[in-house]
């Protein structure tokens, strides 16, 4: 069943040898970030850290911090409950090609689904663990008095030494379509300005940023709550690239395999989940943007200053025995990798719904998510490679993907020297290439202007008749089964 806490999966973590204690006092400020990218930079990922003292300059912290707490692919199955996440892929195929069931097996098969979708809609409660210590700031009659507990008192870190201050960076930010209705769950990392302001940084492309547009529109403030830890299942749900409208909350309950209970903020209108460990509410404020960065990013590179939205906190609640779950980004690979690896090997059956010629897809860690995408097909007729490509560019968030290289089905797209390989020995540059213009990522630094560029697609499958190739296709080599057989059995 479901992680009833974000402790119950850290411990799960410890019962699985995945975690180690660091039991030292250790510095928020830079120090805990080396130490947990070495940790992320180890083979397959390392361990989870959970550090029982860390400090916030110089004075201990009330709360301990967990990182790296997804950082591989064992770790990324127990976050979700799973002995693999392709099991979760399974589920999903079968709810994809669910039919009318034509025998007993079947009919259970499909009863087992329906349950699961009724465990994706939430339930409501009047309040949860996250409320069990309550800190409200600015209401109506009251200001805050000078000591009071703020966000000064989470250990949030700073990362990299020219960040522009602590950020937190793994928040489930909740927000609220004013005219729908419609609830959305997005992780956009925030910088803390002071102990009751942080920059809210959901880039353009994201629904969080739409959501904003509408209330900044009407003139509204806009309601926004932060929750952090609970089941790893809300996390996941949070970075997961789900089409604008499908709720991470649904989805969240899908993936658990329990309703997600929500229970309504104290300071704003919104819900959230009752079992996470902190929830920081409050407003944006239509039009007040704030410089935000510099910040150590994903892409292995400091992203400049630029104006985001301000975030006011009106309360912190949480757990009386709160974990703070935090993440580094950085040069890759790092823990991210591992939660986008999960993403698209889950989201494979939709994907292969919408290019039924899909065979398998990766993107590498030196890619960082968007920039490199690999992708095999069962090619069938001439240039169906640059449909899969254009198709791609068309969907979501791979509308980022910067280089798009399609290989034929016996290549391994996890083994990114056969790919290379496949790519230098298949493609003439000028016939087997082809470059578009899309929106692009907008921590991509290389495009001359910020959210658009360029993105090049490469056909690197064999070539059929009509694909303008004008000699025979060579075959490539392989050894007979008997010869491979003998020398297994020799060198046994
Ligand atoms: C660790 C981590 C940090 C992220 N930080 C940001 C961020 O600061 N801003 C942003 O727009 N997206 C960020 N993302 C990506 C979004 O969470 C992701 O695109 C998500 O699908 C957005 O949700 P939405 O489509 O509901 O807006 C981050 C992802 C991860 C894994």
């Amino acid at each position: 069943m479901a992680y009833g806490s974000f402790r119950q999966f850290v411990d799960a973590l410890d019962q699985a040898g995945e975690l180690s204690r660091i039991a030292v006092p250790v510095e928020t400020n830079l120090v805990l970030s080396e130490w947990a990218n070495r940790e992320m930079k180890s083979p397959g990922g390392g361990k989870a850290l959970l550090f029982e003292k860390p400090m916030i300059d110089g004075k201990p912290s009330e709360f301990p911090v967990a990182i790296n707490t997804m950082g591989s692919r064992r770790r990324m199955a127990l976050a979700l409950k799973l002995e693999s996440v392709e099991d979760l892929a399974q589920e999903i195929q079968l709810i994809l090609k669910a039919k009318p069931p034509t025998d007993l097996r079947e009919g259970w098969s499909l009863l087992k689904q329906g349950l699961n979708l009724l465990h994706a809609r939430p339930k409501h409660a009047r309040e949860g663990a996250c409320q069990e210590v309550v800190h409200l700031f600015e209401t109506e009659n009251r200001k805050p008095e000078t000591g009071e507990f703020s966000l000064n008192d989470l250990p949030i870190l700073k990362c990299w030494p020219k960040d522009g201050g602590r950020f937190v960076t793994l928040p489930n930010v909740h927000t609220r379509d004013p005219e729908t209705g419609a609830r959305n769950v997005g992780m956009y990392r925030m910088q803390v300005y002071d102990d009751r302001t942080t920059g809210m940084h959901w880039q353009v492309h994201k629904v969080g940023a739409r959501h904003g547009k509408r209330y900044y529109e009407r003139g509204e403030r806009m309601p926004v709550a932060v929750c952090l830890g609970g089941d790893p299942a809300y996390t996941f749900a949070a970075t997961a690239p789900l089409p604008d409208g499908l709720d991470e909350i649904l989805f969240a309950g899908f993936i658990r395999k329990k309703s997600v209970e929500l229970v309504p903020c104290k300071t704003i209108d919104l819900e959230v989940p009752g079992d996470v460990d902190f929830v920081l509410e409050g407003y944006v404020q239509p039009g007040e943007t704030r410089p935000e960065g510099p910040f150590g990013d994903h892409t292995g590179f400091y992203t400049a200053v630029e104006d985001y939205p301000v975030f006011h906190l009106t309360a912190i609640t949480h757990r009386r025995d709160a974990i703070y779950p935090t993440t580094i980004v950085g040069i890759p690979p790092m823990e991210d990798f591992y939660m986008g690896d999960a993403t698209v090997r889950i989201f494979l059956p939709v994907f292969k719904m919408n290019f039924p010629e899909l065979v398998d897809m990766a993107l590498p860690p030196e890619g960082v998510f968007h920039n490199l995408v690999f992708v095999s097909i069962r090619k069938q007729y001439p240039y169906q490679a640059f449909k899969v490509m254009h198709g791609l560019w068309g969907m979501g968030q791979m509308m980022f993907s910067k280089y798009i290289v399609i290989v034929d089905e016996d290549c391994d797209v996890h083994n990114t020297s056969e790919v290379l390989f496949r790519l230098c020995a298949n493609t003439d540059p000028e016939r087997d290439s082809t470059i578009i213009r899309n929106p692009s990522d907008s921590l991509d630094h290389a495009p001359s202007s910020q959210n658009i560029g360029s993105h090049m697609g490469f056909d690197a499958t064999r070539k059929l008749p009509g694909e303008n190739y004008h000699r025979s296709w060579p075959e490539l080599l392989k050894m007979t089964d008997q010869a491979q057989a003998i020398v297994d059995a020799l060198r046994r």
